[in-house]
């Protein structure tokens, strides 16, 4: 129906006869004379409609927002004045001699709109897709995808695509379960990983697998979580650490490359677990942020003041400071907002220190807690966190894991507020994680990545003996404070893996009923092997610049994992239910 898009109409075609399609993104009557700007994929076009041709100036005046129109025209140069410099065909009009009105539309619940209500997005999703920019969002994913499988390909790796309707996969959420209606009574279980098959394919001589694949994980939703997500997954056989991180710096290299044209580093840096914690508070940290987190436990384990030298006496405690450059200049205000920030982590307070003149001693320091901290302690701040004049100190004092958290996101968020981020880009290689940590019990051991990852000791009864110094072959590669993927090397040896399930309390039944077939494959001559998956909503999310996942995945959940447009999660109807075998129970009545 057309020679060319619109948004690709440009001086090169001056003199020339097109047909362009497309939705009327705006009309304007400027004196008898009327400008549509018509929209398609590829951008806009001023159509002018001239008064002396009388039926379709007729017909073009009872258009409105967002019809559908065929136009056939002559393209012209803008007479001087009205040239659009910021437009791709700003040079250029089209001056409409043929009009044809292909569909009509209701005047939309909002108009290219991004502030417009994420819920009447969502609900009228191929509308807000209508925008410039949820639409480069696509064609973006789209871009990163083929430039994943180019290098993927280029490098022997095979996409194989294993089950949806599957078994429970232990990566710490809750399953979304489907009955079955051939075995009532029984459910199959969505994959929220496809971790054990790509194990299992690794088992069978495949080497080198990859898969574009759809996860699905009942856990609670943030702006960097979905229900239904997409990872690339990868495993590799015959390696260790370093030749799976290597090879995935190399395609996240060419992927930045390919797409955004930026060059990152050849190397990436990499970081232990325990170091990230310490200085910055977070497993993912954004190193772009020159703020660190410094540890004065030891200097406060005497003042006469209980919040910090409780901390500073417990093993499990922490007091750590955050010197925030020219913070001093922070209202009152500020920092009440802060302290409630900080509060939403479980911090129960936040004790500053203003450095008002750092050469005046004592009496150049502003703070709540100055008369709780003796000479000493004070000098070790100050001398440990290289204040000067003008800068504020913040203090956590707590259990280490709330003043990480809490340290941790203020950092981030100071950032933010203060215009600390520098630009570009900053991967990071996070390793040696611990390979157990203890449940919220404080009695179970739960695996913190999942329970197939190898640990650093490889000897089941040395395991078992000192498990919770032991530490995982895992790594996750961080960039700009997003963790946008993990992976480890693998248990490839029946024992050790029994072992694992027995100390994370998985008795050996459960581990049968389950995972069976697993520790059956692991007897069979099992490589030794590894891999990574990466969170490609996440990694889109990033190069995008956007600020949620919802915004770089066509057609996404709400916060509350609920579809506006399909209005999904639906009910059944009785017919389904039983065939399904399911009763349900009456809802719980107020
Ligand atoms: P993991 O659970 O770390 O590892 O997931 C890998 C990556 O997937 C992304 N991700 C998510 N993205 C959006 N919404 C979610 N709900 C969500 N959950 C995770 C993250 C994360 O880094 N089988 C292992 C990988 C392996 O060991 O090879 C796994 O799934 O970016
Ligand atoms: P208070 O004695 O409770 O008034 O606290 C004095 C100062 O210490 C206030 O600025 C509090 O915000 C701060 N504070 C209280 N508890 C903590 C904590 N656990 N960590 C850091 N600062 C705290």
């Amino acid at each position: 129906m057309r020679s060319n898009y619109c948004g690709q109409v440009d001086e090169t075609l001056i003199g020339q006869e097109v047909e362009v399609c497309g939705w009327v993104h705006r009309r304007r009557d400027h004196g008898g004379v009327i400008f549509i700007d018509l929209r398609d994929r590829e951008g806009l076009l001023q159509v002018v409609f001239d008064p002396d041709r009388a039926d379709i100036f007729a017909e073009a005046e009872r258009i409105r927002s967002e019809y559908v129109l065929a136009v056939k025209g002559l393209v012209r140069e803008r007479p001087e004045g009205t040239i659009n410099p910021n437009m791709k065909t700003g040079q250029v009009e089209v001056l409409a001699h043929e009009l044809k009105v292909l569909n009509r539309a209701e005047t939309p619940p909002f108009h290219h709109d991004e502030q417009a209500n994420e819920e009447l997005r969502l609900k009228y999703r191929y509308l807000d897709l209508r925008r410039e920019s949820m639409l480069n969002n696509l064609r973006l994913r789209h871009k990163v995808t083929m430039a994943m499988r180019e290098f993927l390909d280029a490098d022997g790796f095979v996409d194989v695509e294993t089950p949806m309707l599957t078994r429970a996969t232990p990566e710490g959420a809750r399953d979304y379960v489907v009955p079955s209606r051939t075995h009532p009574g029984k459910f199959f279980a969505l994959p929220q990983s496809p971790q054990i098959f790509k194990q299992l394919l690794m088992m069978s001589g495949l080497d080198r697998y990859y898969q574009i694949v759809r996860c699905f994980r009942d856990e609670d939703l943030r702006a960097d979580r979905q229900p239904e997500f997409t990872q690339l997954d990868i495993e590799m056989s015959f390696v260790d650490e370093a030749d799976v991180t290597g090879e995935m710096e190399g395609m996240v290299r060419h992927l930045f490359k390919k797409v955004l044209d930026v060059d990152l580093p050849t190397a990436f840096p990499r970081m232990s677990y325990a170091e990230a914690m310490q200085r910055y508070g977070s497993d993912k940290p954004d190193l772009r942020i020159d703020l660190e987190l410094i540890e004065v436990s030891d200097l406060m384990e005497s003042v006469d003041f209980k919040v910090f030298a409780g901390p500073a006496a417990d093993p499990e405690g922490r007091v750590a400071a955050l010197c925030l450059p020219q913070g001093s200049e922070l209202s009152r205000k500020q920092i009440d907002d802060y302290t409630d920030f900080v509060g939403r982590y479980g911090a129960r307070g936040l004790a500053y220190i203003k450095v008002n003149d750092i050469d005046a001693g004592r009496d150049g320091l502003q703070s709540p807690i100055m008369k709780f901290l003796p000479d000493d302690a004070v000098n070790g701040i100050l001398e440990r966190t290289g204040a000067k004049t003008g800068d504020l100190i913040f203090f956590g004092a707590d259990k280490a894991r709330v003043v990480n958290d809490a340290l941790g996101a203020l950092r981030v968020k100071l950032g933010e507020d203060r215009g600390l981020v520098a630009d570009g880009w900053s991967p990071l290689w996070v390793v040696d994680f611990p390979m157990f940590e203890k449940d919220a019990t404080g009695k179970r051991w739960t695996a913190l990545h999942h329970p197939f990852t190898a640990p650093s000791i490889n000897d089941a009864e040395a395991l078992r003996a000192d498990a919770g110094n032991a530490l995982s072959r895992a790594y996750d590669m961080v960039l700009n404070g997003s963790e946008i993927g993990g992976g480890s090397i693998r248990i490839h040896d029946q024992e050790l893996q029994s072992a694992v399930f027995d100390l994370l309390d998985i008795g050996k039944e459960e581990a049968e009923e389950k995972f069976g077939f697993l520790l059956r494959a692991l007897e069979f001559g099992c490589p030794p092997h590894g891999g990574i998956a990466f969170g490609l909503d996440r990694i889109v999310m990033l190069m995008a610049g956007a600020e949620s996942i919802r915004d770089v995945i066509a057609f996404p959940k709400t916060q509350s994992a609920h579809c506006p447009l399909t209005n999904a999660p639906g009910e059944v109807s009785a017919e389904q239910l039983k065939e399904a075998g399911i009763r349900l129970r009456a809802p719980r009545t107020e």
